[in-house]
């Protein structure tokens, strides 16, 4: 059975958080698994905008942090889904911190996030379709399909030779 499609921007959120002492290390910066835990409601709020269903994470892929966060900065995480496929959504999320001074925003950090939906029971349901619109999202719509498969090849959940975008990088002689 399919489900109806929805725009990308119907999914798009924004959470803005002010870094306290309890959210540091002794270097008074953000500590990542703090930031980690932000970023994963982040992500289920716009996936839960998207499917109207009760979603949970299956997985993350590698985040690294570029700039630290300090104590007193504004983080501002902004989320929205590239892609569903049947049960499961990416999730792009992108991170800024700015502190007191203008102009001191930046782009802390960027993740993806897969989640996946259920139903009443617990079980997977379908979720709808996305519609990317800008060309960002048009971009991010084609691009997701290598990405999954690279974290579900990694996750053990795809045989390289089932893949369809990433086999040359799995078999170069094919
Ligand atoms: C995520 C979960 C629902 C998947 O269940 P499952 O029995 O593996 O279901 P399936 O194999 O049918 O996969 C369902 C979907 O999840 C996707 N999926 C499963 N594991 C994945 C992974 N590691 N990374 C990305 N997607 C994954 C599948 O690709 C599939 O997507 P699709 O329906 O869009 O094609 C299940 O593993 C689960 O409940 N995990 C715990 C979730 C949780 O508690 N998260 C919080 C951690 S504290």
């Amino acid at each position: 059975m399919t489900v109806s499609s929805k725009p990308a921007i119907n999914s798009f959120t924004v959470m803005n958080e002010l870094v306290f002492p309890n959210d540091t290390n002794p270097l008074h910066n953000l500590m990542g698994g703090r930031l980690l835990h932000l970023m994963d409601i982040a992500a289920a709020i716009s996936a839960q905008k998207h499917s109207n269903h009760i979603v949970v994470t299956a997985s993350v892929d590698n985040v690294s942090f570029k700039h630290p966060v300090k104590l007193g900065d504004v983080i501002t995480i902004q989320a929205k889904v590239t892609r569903s496929f049947h049960t499961s959504m990416e999730i792009r999320i992108e991170v800024f911190s700015e502190n007191i001074q203008p102009n001191s925003r930046i782009k802390s950090n960027e993740a993806y996030y897969t989640f996946v939906a259920l139903d009443d029971t617990g079980k997977t349901t379908l979720v709808p379709e996305i519609i990317p619109e800008t060309e960002e999202e048009k971009q991010l719509y084609i691009t997701a399909l290598s990405r999954r498969e690279l974290r579900l090849i990694l996750a053990g959940k795809m045989k390289p030779e089932n893949a369809t975008q990433l086999k040359a990088l799995f078999f170069p002689e094919l």
